[in-house]
């Protein structure tokens, strides 16, 4: 189920990204506006999938160091190799984990799928362990199907 304070969120990007024409100004605009959605996201940003690999694209936090993820690396690379979102609970305890900061506790990331293909994902960090929930890998979903939608018509007008 997804609340009205979810709803919203979703609304606000759709209408958000409908004027963006150009990819950099689409994602950076729909990354700060999940960013602003909750306290407890403390790195919020895009990856997408170049060449086989993810390398960063916008995003709201300190500076990773993981600017590129191979798909077999990472919790990152996971999602993508397996199109499928990844809600970890706590992180430490994850073997997969690549850090980008040594106060993350918990991480969800949702891939930008486009029927086989995938063109990269939502990755959100928390400083708070098991912050994510299923209403937020949902919300998540809704939010990536719309991105996706937009980057396709914008990518084609290149
Ligand atoms: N934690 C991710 C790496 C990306 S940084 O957190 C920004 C992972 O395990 O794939």
């Amino acid at each position: 189920m997804i609340d009205d304070t979810r709803r919203q969120l979703i609304d606000n990007i759709r209408i958000a990204v409908l004027d963006k024409n150009d990819e950099t100004e689409l994602l950076t605009e729909a990354i700060k506006l999940i960013d602003t959605f909750s306290d407890g996201f403390d790195w919020t940003g895009f990856y997408l999938l170049k060449d086989g690999i993810l390398e960063v694209g916008p995003y709201v936090g300190p500076e990773t160091p993981h600017e590129k993820i191979e798909l077999d690396k990472g919790i990152c690379g996971a999602s993508v190799s397996q199109k499928i979102s990844i809600i970890v609970d706590d992180v430490n305890s994850d073997p997969r984990f690549l850090a980008c900061s040594v106060n993350t506790k918990s991480e969800i990331v949702v891939p930008l799928v486009d029927g086989d293909k995938v063109l990269g994902e939502i990755d959100i960090d928390s400083n708070q362990p098991s912050f994510f929930t299923n209403e937020d890998r949902e919300m998540f979903e809704e939010i990536a199907e719309i991105i996706v939608n937009r980057l396709k018509e914008v990518r084609v007008n290149v």
